[in-house]
This record gives C-alpha cells, sequence and structure tokens, in this order.
C-alpha cells in the first residue's frame, strides 16, 4: 500500500514523516539524486524528472507493507491513498520566512496554498482516496496521529477535503 505524503513546502512533510517513521517505511522523494536534473536559478529549486521519479514510485508497488511516499509532488505519482497537509497562509509564511526563503518564493507557495492547489491537484488527478490533515497551531506529533488514523482506516469522513483559506486572499488586497 503506497500513501503518498503532500502538501505546500512548509506544511510540514518531513517533521511528521520522522515521526512516522517508527511505524511505517518512508521513502523521501528528495533523495533521488538521479531525479535531479539542472538547477533553476530563478525559481531556487531543481528540475525534477518526473518520468524517473514514476518509475521508482510504480516499483514501490511491489513491496509489502505500507510504504509513505513523501515529497509535494508525492500526489503525482501512483498513490492508494493521498493525504494533504494543510496550513493557514499566514502561519505558512512564518514558517517559510524562518526557513529563509526568498521572498518570491514564499509569495508563491502561500498563494498556491491558499488557493488548495494541491488537494485540487490531487483530486483532479486520483478522483478519490484524498484526504487532508490542517496543521495550523498543530505540533507535529499530533498531526502525525491524525495521519495514522487515515492510513489505518480510522475516521477518514473527518479528513474529507473541505478545508478553505481563499478568504485571507482578500485581506492581501
Ligand atoms: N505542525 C507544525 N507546527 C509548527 N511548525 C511546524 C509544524 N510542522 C513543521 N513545522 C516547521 O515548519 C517548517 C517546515 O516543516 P517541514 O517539515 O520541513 O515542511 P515540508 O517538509 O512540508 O516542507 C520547519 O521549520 C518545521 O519545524
Ligand atoms: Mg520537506
Amino acid at each position: 500500500m503506497i500513501i503518498a505524503l503532500t502538501g505546500t513546502p512548509g506544511t510540514g512533510k518531513t517533521a511528521v514523516a520522522k515521526i512516522l517513521n517508527e511505524k511505517y517505511e518512508i521513502v523521501y522523494l528528495k533523495d533521488f539524486e538521479k531525479a535531479k536534473k539542472e538547477y533553476d536559478e530563478e525559481r531556487d529549486s531543481y528540475i525534477v524528472d518526473m518520468d524517473y521519479l514514476k518509475k521508482e514510485v510504480e516499483k514501490l508497488r511491489k513491496k509489502e507493507g505500507k510504504i509513505i511516499v513523501e515529497g509535494h509532488y508525492a500526489h503525482e505519482f501512483y498513490a492508494d491513498v493521498i493525504i494533504v497537509l494543510r496550513c493557514h497562509p499566514d502561519e505558512l509564511r512564518k514558517r517559510l520566512e524562518k526557513r529563509g526563503y526568498r521572498k518570491e518564493k514564499i509569495g508563491e507557495n502561500v498563494e498556491a496554498e491558499a488557493m488548495s492547489l494541491i488537494t485540487s491537484e490531487a483530486i483532479n488527478i486520483h478522483n478519490k482516496n484524498v484526504y487532508e490533515v490542517d496543521t495550523t497551531g498543530k505540533d507535529p506529533k499530533v498531526v502525525a496521529e491524525e495521519v495514522i488514523d487515515i492510513i489505518e482506516g480510522r475516521n477518514r469522513e473527518k479528513y474529507k477535503p473541505r478545508i478553505n483559506y481563499s478568504e485571507v486572499i482578500l485581506s492581501w488586497y
């Protein structure tokens, strides 16, 4: 069983995956060095070979047990369950500022989160089995417990996509 753990950068995927590592096998998409093509200076990120990653994720299907694929494009590949971590844009901005991201990169990610971009993409690609966990004001340990609930099939109704931060966009103008 493959679980995609996705979300806008800064929503806490890596922090949560590190906790979940006690219970599940974790595959970090960032660790596939061969998937990194050239560095895009302007966007401050790598251009990634999506076909290569797609094949690597497909290979994981042969393995036993529950495997979490972590990364902000994990929802673009094969997955039985897709979990999108969410964060209120105002808190996300603070997290990304702390991380030292450039102003443009912060703006881009905060806007994407305000528009629920990753959830929309995940629903477009998978249609079902998409769930959301709000991380705003929550300790990563609490978030990890909620992710475990979804993986283990408990309370899934509670996590159906319904998070909407779009009203904050109005406060920006
Ligand atoms: N639930 C949370 N509450 C507050 N801060 C968090 C939470 N989860 C992660 N963070 C912080 O936010 C930043 C980004 O977290 P990280 O796990 O690296 O996000 P991602 O892997 O999704 O980009 C880190 O500084 C981390 O310590
Ligand atoms: Mg990360």
